[in-house]
């Protein structure tokens, strides 16, 4: 067997590897093949990708493009201040929403250009979207600049100092939700879902459809996308980013430290 050979059934029986931990973890779930995903997920990016593609709910590439890596550096670099750090996540946001449309459904229909007949394209239902305050509303702005005429729902949870539980302190729905809607969370950050499983548990009581449910994020940690993966395995998410892991402290690594804090300029 030649070298070329060897490496193709390598990476073939690495492929067999990763997707039958991976579905060993959605199916059963159980907390070693779990570890043994995210070790994998740590130690090896080819592994990584793999897995990553793996992952139903994700709905785009999980390879940063070389723009979003350069502005990614920007915002990972501790040394960006608040003004560069807000051009920055406005830039990341506006390439998410072109990653959001690639996961929604649409219609086509005939249309009169000037010249001749052509195929038209447009979503085929409305789009509500979710901000989850306070780091929500950062990406929402780009996100009402492309979709003006859509209704915003905000959440305000908070945890609890004592206890460290999260709890819904504020809520206003749109009425305009409902089950045909195709809901948008705006989330930069996906450390470990628990909010976000809190909101999509809220939004489902509403009557909205788990596959109706899309969250935008500009940095992921693999922890919170297999939490998400396994409880709500309709859902889609579109990121810019899939970072390593999440720290003790739940801060995602290598990150950017607090969003929130970071762009509304409260870190000092
Ligand atoms: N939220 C943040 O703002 N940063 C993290 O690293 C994780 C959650």
């Amino acid at each position: 067997m030649d070298i070329l050979s060897i490496r193709n059934l390598k990476n073939s029986l690495q492929i067999i590897l990763a997707g039958t931990l991976f579905l060993g973890s959605v199916i059963q779930a159980t907390e070693s093949t779990k570890e043994i995903m995210l070790e994998n997920i740590k130690s090896n990016r080819n592994d990584r990708e793999i897995l990553a593609r793996l992952l139903p709910i994700v709905k785009c590439s999980f390879a940063p493009t070389q723009y979003e890596q350069i502005l990614m550096t920007g915002l990972r670099d501790k040394e960006t201040q608040t003004k560069q750090f807000r051009e920055l996540t406005n830039k990341l946001a506006g390439l998410l929403i072109s990653k959001v449309v690639e996961a929604l459904s649409i219609e086509t229909f005939e249309i009169d250009t000037p010249l001749t007949k052509c195929k038209g394209y447009a979503l085929d239902a409305p789009i509500e979207f979710v901000s989850v305050m306070r780091a929500g509303d950062s990406i929402l702005e780009t996100f009402m600049e492309h979709f003006p005429e859509a209704s915003v729902t905000k959440i305000l949870v908070q945890r609890d100092e004592e206890t460290a539980e999260p709890h819904f302190k504020y809520m206003k729905f749109s009425p305009a939700i409902t089950e045909k809607s195709r809901v948008i969370i705006t989330e930069p950050m996906i450390a470990t879902g628990g909010t976000l499983c809190m909101v999509i548990d809220l939004l489902k009581q509403k009557g909205v459809k788990e596959e109706n449910i899309t969250i935008a994020s500009v940095c992921t940690a693999p922890e919170g996308l297999l939490v998400l993966c396994k409880k709500f395995p309709k859902i889609s998410v579109v990121m810019n980013m899939m970072d390593d892991y999440l720290n003790e402290q739940k801060y995602i690594v290598p990150g950017l430290g607090d969003f929130g804090d970071r762009y509304y300029g409260t870190n000092q």
